[in-house]
């Protein structure tokens, strides 16, 4: 059997004033066409039944999560945390949930928030990597070929040599510095972590066993209460005290059972404002408009808008971002920074 799993725990402070710590950007339609979570079932259900689909979030995002998934996910396959502990904690949880509840199978675990442009491609990759999960106990990632020296991803170098469709992966680096990064992409010799992940639910507890004991301590003590009278209080104890590290830094950095997949479907995970031009195509000046605007001598802009009409002269390289509450006016190029104003907003309470 294969299991979908959704990671929707980010808040997502790079789309502020469009994300909120109650509307992250998982719940954002920031495509126009859906939410982004909403997209990302779907996406997944090309390939397995939406019944065994599961997302993990928050207990505080789980009343909104429901509303917003409520006419394609059961109430019982939203897993709720108690505490944000990170990736590997909430794939832990997920797999626990699998084994204990449903029987084993293969788990697809996807992030809540990515943007894929080309579903056929996606749909065909995936359904190979389960054929490959199904027959060898490996830690399947797909690797995209990077096309700049970000720092804010994973390094996949994988062994060339290797004529399988999955490759032997001989070193995984979680977000390198800057200097590491470039000398990666220019070896030509390293991928993109992706952030999705194919593997049997029990090979994954199994690696949290070898890899993060600590970790796996928790998780067997609410392995242990699953389906009794005393999960949701075991649940409750014991979640808010795994150790909080991803599963990049903790399982996939020191694997040797890891396989890449080379994987080209148009991948983005639309990180910022900046990136909006991926969901839509920039006009004849480069802008990228998703408002009501007009614009007199506007370039290379990226203008997004709720309600209000948005009038722009004589601008050029900025983010302009309007909702009910909030205006943000930005240089292009710092739309990393868009999180000082979440932090500076919180100091102000
Ligand atoms: N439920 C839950 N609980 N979800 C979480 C938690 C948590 O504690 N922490 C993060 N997530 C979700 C996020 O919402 C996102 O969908 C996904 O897990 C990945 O977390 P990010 O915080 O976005 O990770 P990242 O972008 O820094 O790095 C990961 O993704 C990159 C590709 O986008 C890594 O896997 C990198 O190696 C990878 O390159
Ligand atoms: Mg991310």
């Amino acid at each position: 059997k294969t299991y979908g799993v959704i990671m929707a725990g980010g808040g997502g402070t790079r789309f502020w004033p469009l994300s909120r710590a109650e509307e992250p950007k998982q719940l954002l339609n920031l495509s126009g066409k859906d939410l982004m979570v909403n997209e990302t079932i779907d996406r997944i259900a090309t390939f397995t039944d939406k019944q065994d689909i599961f997302i993990v979030t928050n207990e505080t995002q789980v009343p909104k999560m429901r509303t917003a998934t409520e006419s394609r996910i059961a109430a019982d396959h939203i897993l709720a945390e108690p505490a944000a502990r990170n990736t590997s904690a909430c794939i832990g949880y997920a797999a626990l949930e699998i084994v204990k509840k449903y029987g084993d199978g293969i788990m697809c675990i996807f992030p809540s928030d990515h943007f894929i442009k080309n579903q056929p491609e996606f749909t065909r990759v995936l359904k190979e990597a389960i054929q490959i999960a199904e027959q060898e106990d490996k830690l399947i990632t797909l690797g995209i070929t990077p096309t700049f020296p970000s720092t804010g991803y994973g390094y996949i170098k994988f062994d060339a040599t290797d004529a399988a469709y999955a490759k032997k992966v001989v070193e995984f680096k979680e977000k390198p510095d800057e200097e590491t990064a470039k000398a990666y992409v220019a070896s030509g010799e390293y991928a993109w972590n992706s952030g999705m992940f194919i593997w049997r639910a029990s090979t994954i507890l199994r690696a949290f066993d070898q890899l993060l004991p600590d970790v796996a301590a928790c998780l067997h003590e609410i392995g242990d209460a699953m389906g009794t009278d005393v999960e949701k209080e075991t649940i409750a104890r014991v979640y808010p005290n795994i150790p909080s590290i991803s599963i990049d830094y903790g399982i996939m950095e020191k694997s040797s059972d890891v396989l890449v997949i080379s994987a080209e479907f148009g991948w983005n995970d639309v990180g910022s404002w900046d990136n909006l031009g991926v969901l839509y195509d920039a006009d004849a000046s480069g802008n990228v408009i998703a408002a009501n605007h007009i614009g007199i001598d506007t370039t290379n802009s990226i203008v997004y808008g709720k309600k209000r009409l948005i009038t722009t002269i004589g601008i050029d390289n900025l983010i302009v971002v309007e909702t009910d509450d909030a205006i943000l006016v930005c240089d292009k190029n710092r739309a990393q920074d868009v999180k000082k104003i979440v932090d500076e907003l919180k100091k102000r309470g």
